[in-house]
């Protein structure tokens, strides 16, 4: 069992971004990443659509013997993780966007939140955040058309710029000293982001969900300790299209395609 993969889904590429640095942790670990790429985005999908492709999502990870599901995307968390806990008896683990290390690093008191419509309209996300408000002001920014550049392979250029200045600009002219990323997709645009919001400190929680990842395996002893090497990572992708999946993978990793 230690040595069955890990299983993370996402509605495309931005769930890689997590991936990385699960691969980085924890090294020994096999993993079989699915890219719903045929039904993205899944920030403007209705809830129950998205819990159904969630469940299918899940099951085909099961299905491939994983022992652990990654829920690689905040839409997908946000929404449909207590019906996927519901329905199945492998642990979950899901990505939400971090707002608690924001409010924590923030000096002026306002933090601004960038994420897909699905995430910020989520009970889920206004319950968690409304356990803050009364120690922030908080700006909530929908990244609506994001994900469908970042999905082309899009990091840098005129129309993605244009866009998030869109999004970005009422945050920095609000005050903001924290910007939270709430999507797997965007740690992909961070250098862009970056250099949008100068000194404004950009905060995705990729790193704290992979140590979180590495701590639940631990306490139900399912790490692997072999040794591995690349062709134990797999990739499967349910459209035709591997062009931006293989640029973050540097093509590295063959993809199977697979339409659930
Ligand atoms: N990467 C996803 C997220 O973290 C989904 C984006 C989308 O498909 O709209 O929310």
């Amino acid at each position: 069992m230690s040595s069955s993969p890990i299983g993370f889904f996402d509605s495309g590429i931005g769930g890689i971004s997590l991936w990385i640095r699960v691969k980085e942790l924890l090294p020994n670990e096999n993993t079989i990443y699915f890219s719903d790429s045929k039904n993205c985005p899944y920030g403007n999908k209705p809830i129950e659509y998205l819990n159904e492709i969630c469940i299918k999502n899940t099951e085909f990870l099961i299905s491939k013997g994983c022992k652990i599901i990654v829920v690689a995307c905040n839409t997908a968390t946000t929404n449909s993780i207590s019906i996927l806990r519901k329905n199945f008896d492998v642990p979950f683990i899901g990505i939400e966007p971090a707002i608690k290390p924001a409010v924590l690093n923030s000096v002026s008191g306002k933090i601004g939140i960038l994420a897909t419509k699905g995430t910020l309209s989520s009970t889920l996300f206004s319950q968690t955040s409304s356990n803050h408000l009364d120690k922030v002001d908080l700006i909530k920014k929908d990244g609506d058309g994001l994900v469908e550049l970042i999905e082309k392979g899009i990091f840098e250029g005129n129309d993605l710029t244009s866009l998030l200045i869109k999004y970005l600009k009422p945050m920095i002219d609000f005050g903001v000293d924290q910007i939270v990323l709430g999507c797997t997709h965007y740690p992909f645009i961070k250098p862009l982001i970056k250099k949008l919001v100068k000194d404004v400190n950009v905060i995705d929680c990729n790193e704290a969900v992979a140590f979180q990842l590495k701590n639940i395996l631990e306490i139900n002893k399912l790490n692997n300790s072999g040794k591995l090497n690349n062709s134990n990572h797999i990739f499967f992708n349910s459209s035709r299209d591997n062009t931006t999946i293989n640029k973050v993978l540097e093509n590295k990793y063959e993809i199977f395609n697979f339409d659930k």
